[in-house]
């Protein structure tokens, strides 16, 4: 300092240099001591404009119009820190009358005359013109160079732990949950005793018989089924089903099954394993699609109209999250006439429940078979009861008694007879019933091996095949020898009336039906079809399908509540969801953290280009691609998990008339929350590691964008593949959509091969161009707004 005051008084006073001599680097008294040249090395420097001129974000302090901005060959140290990819500026002023950029920490007014210190609240990165203001809630002392916003932070923490509260005190979703149960008016109203109160002893047929809750719920399906116009007659003409295999082979599993289901009566399908039953109804209801044959509805070829028909497959398709009640109250909801209050839907749940033997357990989860909470009767049970709720004219149920007890099994014939009573239209697979359920059937169609064996009365099919031979006695249960006689084990039903003693063939007993017996009677059913045809008015079934299920929005929300409750029971992915995005974010964040929050560097604005450093103009867009990857990797599996996993559900609910898009913007806004949470963890430490000068609003804004991208991207690829391939395809999709997100190979390149259309349908690109145009292009004028072009 007193070498400074002794050459000031001394010397050259002239120069303004001189008035932040005591401010400047020590080097510059060094550049005083090399008498000819103003460089620090001593060589000759080059003007770079004529005029004073400084450019924004730049220190100029001894410029005027005699001594305008020159470059100096820099030091050796200077070059080789130039030249290095981060903390590449060198602080130090090369000569005289060189600008040099304004460090971090320090903003420069226009005109480059003073360097001031960043004050408390804001942030100067380096080239700052003036001090920039910290976002929200933030660490921002004086003299900082980046803002260290903790708004997302504090958010976060917050979110967080209320998360944590809830599942650690799970007291306070059942408070919840107690808002949404039932009234207990409601639950007064049910006057019938639960089975399952009852000593087991007690549980048998008598019971059932003066089971009033039974009545009680036919009572409460007449009102939905109504009594008058609409019934659904069915009628099937030489339905056949053939499979092509390999090598040309023809499987004909289905073959010229003709004949009628008509309203009101309980038609039961009837064979051995493998005899065709399932395949049957998958024709029949259209499921599968029939290779030779036709189907109608009251006399007109139609397909089924599905908001009227209720099918409960052999497997029970339910939500394993949901309890037994929740699962059977959605599909009441759901499809149950318009007119229905809440109150009566509930009502009518209740009852059905009841009915089922399901009340001890309704507020049960089903589960699943991993991991299993109810027995695999009682989800069948729930099955039967998605169907019944909705209160069908038409019912087809697959083996609902598979898996039952006799008594229970019992239970369930019982109630679709008396559904049937009431009008509905009951086909019902059932593999070997006991002979009180044989003997409650109205009709039955007998397969075997396909083809048809019989169809008619139950009680004329035990003299059928008395006629055709077989011995049948009375003491045994006539369901179990027609089976037999069908599967062709007859020795112990041979009669010397047989003839030649041998049993029939499946071919003959088919031929015989076909033939004989089933010529003539088919001709009855087509004359008892014909007169049916006037008497079952087509308008009369639009008219009662049109009133059915609830309007399109209350359908969303049905949804959404219903998706919102599966997932609050999720905890585990959920939370796992949550800690994938902050680590992912914190990987992306811990990536970049040396840069020191420096993400890009260009060539200075000419004209003081010359004394600009290294550049690595590939970094942003880069980073654009970790950001793509990452978010890819965090946000693709639970996109799958969303849909994938409930496929075979979201099919059974919309064969029966459930709104496609009312599940769809359900399942789609129940995600909000999990994506805005799952990005919004990614954003707050990829932010707090990687510094970036975007605000963080506009970062977690582009971050969530993409994420909901993704997730949407995952969500189709689940839909179009199988449940297993899912997450590794949406993977694989998430990561191709990364790479071309314009990095490698950039849009430039791309656009040479008249290919940028696809690049730009990828949303990497959008997001690697936010961050450029962001990072760089928006936010910082003066010092790097030129010629970089990186995609
Ligand atoms: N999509 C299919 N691919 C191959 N075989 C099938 C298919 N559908 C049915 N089958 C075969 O047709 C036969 C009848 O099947 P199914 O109708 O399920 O019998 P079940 O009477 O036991 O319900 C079985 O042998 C089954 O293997
Ligand atoms: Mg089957």
């Amino acid at each position: 300092m007193m070498l400074c005051d002794a050459i000031l008084r001394r010397t050259v006073l002239s120069f303004p240099f001189f008035r932040v001599c005591w401010h400047a680097h020590p080097s510059i008294l060094r550049i005083m001591s090399s008498a000819n040249s103003p460089c620090l090395t001593g060589d000759t420097p080059t003007n770079l404009t004529t005029s004073d001129n400084c450019s924004p974000g730049f220190f100029c302090p001894n410029n005027d119009g005699d001594h305008p901005p020159q470059y100096c060959p820099p030091t050796k140290q200077c070059q080789a820190r130039r030249l290095l990819m981060i903390k590449n500026i060198c602080p130090e002023p090369q000569g005289l009358y060189e600008p040099h950029i304004c460090a971090p920490g320090y903003y420069c007014p226009l005109g480059g005359r003073q360097k001031l210190q960043c004050p408390k609240g804001h942030f100067c990165p380096t080239g700052s013109e003036r001090p920039r203001l910290c976002s929200g809630i933030h660490i921002c002392p004086a003299g900082s160079s980046k803002q260290m916003p903790i708004t997302g932070l504090t958010i976060v923490v917050l979110i967080d732990v209320l998360i944590l509260l809830f599942i650690l005190f799970p007291w306070l979703p059942t408070r919840v949950k107690r808002h949404m149960k039932l009234p207990l008016h409601v639950k007064d109203a049910i006057i019938c005793t639960p089975l399952s109160r009852k000593r087991s002893s007690q549980r048998n047929s008598e019971i059932l018989e003066t089971y009033d809750g039974l009545q009680k719920f036919v009572e409460s399906s007449k009102r939905g089924i109504g009594t008058d116009a609409a019934r659904i007659q069915i009628e099937f003409e030489k339905l056949g089903f053939t499979l092509k295999g390999k090598q040309g082979m023809v499987n004909e599993v289905l073959k010229d099954v003709t004949g009628s289901a008509s309203p009101g009566s309980l038609l039961a399908v009837m064979g051995a394993s493998g005899a065709g039953k399932s395949t049957f109804v998958k024709v029949l209801t259209g499921k599968a699609r029939a290779t030779s044959g036709i189907t109608s509805i009251n006399g007109t070829p139609t397909s089924m109209t599905t908001k009227l028909i209720g099918y409960v497959p052999q497997d029970d398709i339910v939500l394993p999250e949901l309890t037994v009640r929740e699962n059977i109250l959605h599909s009441a909801l759901i499809r149950l006439p318009k007119g229905w209050t809440r109150r009566e839907i509930e009502e009518h749940v209740d009852t059905l429940i009841h009915c089922l033997d399901l009340s001890h357990v309704e507020n049960s989860l089903v589960g699943d078979v991993i991991n299993p909470v109810l027995s695999g009767g009682q989800r069948k049970r729930v099955s039967i009861g998605i169907e019944l709720a909705a209160a069908p004219m038409m019912l087809i149920l697959d083996e609902p008694t598979s898996g039952l007890d006799a008594t229970s099994a019992l239970s369930i014939i019982k109630l679709l007879k008396s559904l049937s009573d009431l009008g509905v239209n009951v086909i019902c697979i059932i593999h070997q019933p006991r002979r009180e359920i044989f003997l409650s059937l109205d009709r039955v169609l007998l397969l075997a091996g396909g083809r048809q064996i019989y169809l008619g009365n139950t009680k004329d099919s035990v003299s059928y095949f008395r006629d055709l031979g077989y011995s049948i006695s009375d003491e045994c249960n006539p369901a179990d020898a027609i089976i037999d006689i069908v599967s062709g084990d007859t020795q112990r039903y041979a009669s010397p009336l047989l003839p030649q003693h041998e049993p029939h063939s499946i071919h003959s007993l088919a031929d015989i039906w076909k033939g004989h017996e089933g010529g003539e009677r088919a001709s009855t059913q087509n004359a008892t079809i014909q007169n049916t045809r006037q008497k079952f008015q087509t308008d009369a079934l639009a008219a009662a399908a049109a009133q059915r299920g609830a309007p399109q929005i209350r359908q969303i929300f049905y949804c959404l509540l219903r998706a919102w409750t599966q997932q609050s029971r999720q905890k585990v992915g959920f939370i796992l969801e949550i800690v994938v995005g902050a680590i992912s974010g914190l990987m992306i964040g811990l990536a970049v953290y040396q840069l020191d929050g420096l993400l890009f560097q260009g060539v200075y604005l000419s004209p003081f280009e010359l004394l600009s450093s290294s550049t690595n103009y590939t970094l942003v867009s880069e980073l654009g691609l970790l950001n793509s990857l990452a978010i890819g990797l965090a946000a693709a599996a639970p996109g799958v998990k969303t849909f994938g996993e409930e496929k075979t559900l979201y099919w059974r609910e919309t064969a029966s008339g459930h709104s496609r898009s009312a599940y769809f913007i359900g399942k789609i806004l129940s995600t909000f929350f999990r994506i805005g949470l799952s990005s919004l963890h990614f954003t707050v430490f990829y932010a707090l590691l990687a510094t970036p000068i975007m605000p963080f609003g506009q970062l977690y804004l582009s971050h969530l964008l993409y994420f909901y991208c993704i997730y949407g991207l995952a969500c189709a690829v689940s839909m179009v593949v199988s449940r297993k391939d899912g997450p590794l395809l949406a993977m694989i999709v998430s990561l191709i959509i990364g790479i071309f997100g314009g990095y490698g190979p950039s849009l430039s390149t791309v656009k040479s091969w008249h290919l940028e259309w696809i690049w730009r349908m990828c949303p990497g690109v959008s997001l690697s161009q936010h961050s450029v145009s962001t990072y760089l292009l928006g936010t910082r004028p003066g010092f790097l707004k030129r010629t970089f072009t990186p995609m």
